[in-house]
């Protein structure tokens, strides 16, 4: 039987990778398969992609289509023979970023981003996707006490505004799929809702 492809999704400093380790425990203790990976990266090709992409600046479309070569690769080696032996995928960061952060954030257009995303992914979709979601002020001071930000950690407080939006209008047009996580509360609070929606997929 084939796995479940599961992806996290938030802005930076929402908090998602703190709740990974947890997520995959719950997971192997129902004696599932779990493979860990993210966006952009995945692969040896992806992670010297994400390199350039998270410090070099260029064309929002080359962005685009630079996180959709790494995409490619990505399903091609890791997350479609993964499902296909029945393990399930957990991918931190999938194309919801790409709506959220070049088309939300950047201004592609969403029609460009549709046709690379039917051309990369043909009919493969998450078949969950949990959206850690916090407020713009908490999520940009979250972010002031980073290292050493990358290139989109380094953005303004209206970009991050333009990320929730879009994060929120995909929740809001894929219901069935999205599990919108208010990640505004106590960590304990949080994680025993991850907990609900992981026990339930
Ligand atoms: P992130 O997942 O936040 O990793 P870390 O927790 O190590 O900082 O960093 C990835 C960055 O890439 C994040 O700022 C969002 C961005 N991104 C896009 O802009 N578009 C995409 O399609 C993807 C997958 C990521």
């Amino acid at each position: 039987m084939r796995g479940k492809f599961i992806t996290l999704e938030g802005m930076d400093g929402a908090g998602k990778s703190t709740h990974i380790p947890n997520i995959i425990a719950l997971l192997e203790s129902r004696g599932i398969e779990v493979v860990s990976t993210r966006e952009p990266g995945g692969t040896a090709l992806g992670e010297s992609l994400r390199a350039i992409l998270l410090h070099e600046e260029m064309h929002p479309e080359t962005e685009t289509l630079l996180m959709f070569a790494a995409r490619r690769e990505h399903i091609e080696k890791v997350i479609a023979p993964a499902l296909a032996r029945g393990a399930w995928v957990l991918s931190d960061r999938f194309t919801d970023a790409t709506y959220a952060y070049q088309c939300g954030g950047r201004g592609v257009q969403a029609e460009k981003i549709i046709a690379l995303e039917q051309w990369v992914q043909g009919d493969l979709q998450p078949d969950a996707t949990l959206l850690f979601d916090v407020p713009v002020e908490v999520s940009v001071a979250r972010l002031i006490n980073a290292r050493a930000p990358d290139k989109f950690e380094r953005e303004s407080e209206s970009f991050f505004t333009k990320i929730r939006n879009a994060y929120l209008q995909r929740a809001t047009d894929h219901p069935k799929r999205f599990h919108v996580i208010n990640s505004n509360q106590s960590l304990e609070a949080v994680i025993s809702n991850v907990n609900e929606v992981v026990m339930a997929l």
